[in-house]
């Protein structure tokens, strides 16, 4: 069964042909009305949104589907302490494809190992969000018309950004891209995100603290949150949650074409004053992540109807004898859970965890 967890769940030409169907579901909307009449979503969400769930469900109920769910874990039985694998096993018996969000890194890739239809990951801790991706690709795409010779500005918590993290990694499949990672040395994009970017193929990579400096340079200026919830350390929080403020003013010197990307929610790192500015794009960002949902939960069923098999296990060597010590890992919670290290570069001895793809020397 074939899931999305990671966004690289879906080669280039699946990403393309799914910016294809999103773009005719947009302009032949009655075509899809009728499509999965009889199927059924569910969306298990054990951690807040607005935006994703929402999107997810009205994608479904514009396919003529249904939807089934709930929004928080404590009104599930994760509350009296029934494991992800046992959550997805048992929602297999109702409905047709799962979307999941949970504030565990790793939670969705053990939801897709244990059901038995296609899984999609709505955002898993500080991690990946594949479908936030896909709808900044449509918005890339409709925006600026393709994805190569683009430099691509970053800002903001670069550290605990999953959806900065699921856009590098995608991006990275194409050519000719020069990212600039704009953040506060304490929220700087981590180490195995850097890594995953190609040292040839027209790639350039740039890490700064000053927004103002970098602007004029931008065509995609992408604004995050200071994730608080991610923070064990509050004081830490409120130091560094107001590092960049997007105004008017600082504006002034940007391209007149550039475009300017959040995931959303805001909290006051883009002012509303800029909201007025045609460069802003965020809103349209939210409507392409409704289009795009239900591109992807049309494909999936599709394939699952086709009985496509599901991805292989990747090839490699894989080690058993350690523990994850990410506290945000699913493994730190659901005990039953194998520790599974796959050796990543066995020339300086360094493995990572399966469920979130924290590193370690072995
Ligand atoms: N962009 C995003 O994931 O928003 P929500 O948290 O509201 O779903």
């Amino acid at each position: 069964m074939k899931s999305v967890v990671d966004i690289l769940d879906l080669s280039v030409k699946e990403i393309d042909e799914l910016l294809d169907t999103a773009l005719d579901i947009i302009d032949h909307p009655a075509k899809y009305a009728e499509i999965c009449r009889g199927k059924k979503l569910a969306t298990l969400f054990f951690e807040p949104s607005t935006r994703t769930r929402l999107s997810f469900e009205a994608a479904m109920y514009e396919l003529g589907g249904n939807v089934i769910g709930f929004s928080s874990a404590s009104s599930t039985s994760a509350s009296k302490g029934e494991s992800v694998a046992d959550t997805a096993k048992v929602i297999s018996c109702y409905a047709d494809i799962i979307a999941m969000r949970h504030p565990k890194e790793g939670a969705p890739f053990v939801a897709a190992k244990n059901a038995s239809i296609p899984v999609i990951n709505a955002g898993d801790g500080g991690h990946h969000h594949p479908t936030q991706t896909l709808a900044d690709l449509l918005t890339i795409k409709r925006e600026k018309g393709q994805f190569s010779g683009l430099t691509v500005g970053f800002c903001g918590d670069l550290k605990f950004g999953r959806t900065v993290h699921s856009l590098i990694t995608a991006l990275c499949r194409y050519e000719n891209i020069n990212f600039v990672m704009i953040s506060p040395d304490e929220l700087k994009l981590p180490g195995y995100v850097k890594n995953e970017i190609p040292q040839g193929r027209g790639f350039t990579y740039t890490e700064t603290t000053d927004l103002e400096a970098v602007m004029p340079t931008l065509d995609i200026l992408y604004m995050t949150r200071v994730q608080q919830e991610r923070f064990t350390d509050i004081d830490e929080y409120l130091r560094l949650r107001d590092a960049y403020i997007l105004n008017p003013e600082k504006l002034v010197t940007a391209k007149k074409d550039m475009i300017i990307l959040h995931p959303l929610p805001r909290v006051n790192e883009i002012s509303v004053a800029v909201d007025a500015d045609p460069r802003a794009c965020y809103f349209k960002q939210v409507q392409n992540g409704k289009y795009m949902r239900m591109a992807l939960i049309l494909k999936l069923l599709n394939d699952a109807k086709g009985g496509k098999a599901e991805d292989k296990e990747q090839e490699g060597t894989y080690l058993y004898d350690f523990k994850c010590d990410n506290p945000r890992c699913i493994t730190t919670t659901e005990q039953e859970l194998r520790q599974v290290f796959r050796v990543v570069s066995p020339e300086n001895r360094i493995c990572r965890c399966i469920y979130c793809d924290t590193k370690k020397r072995y």
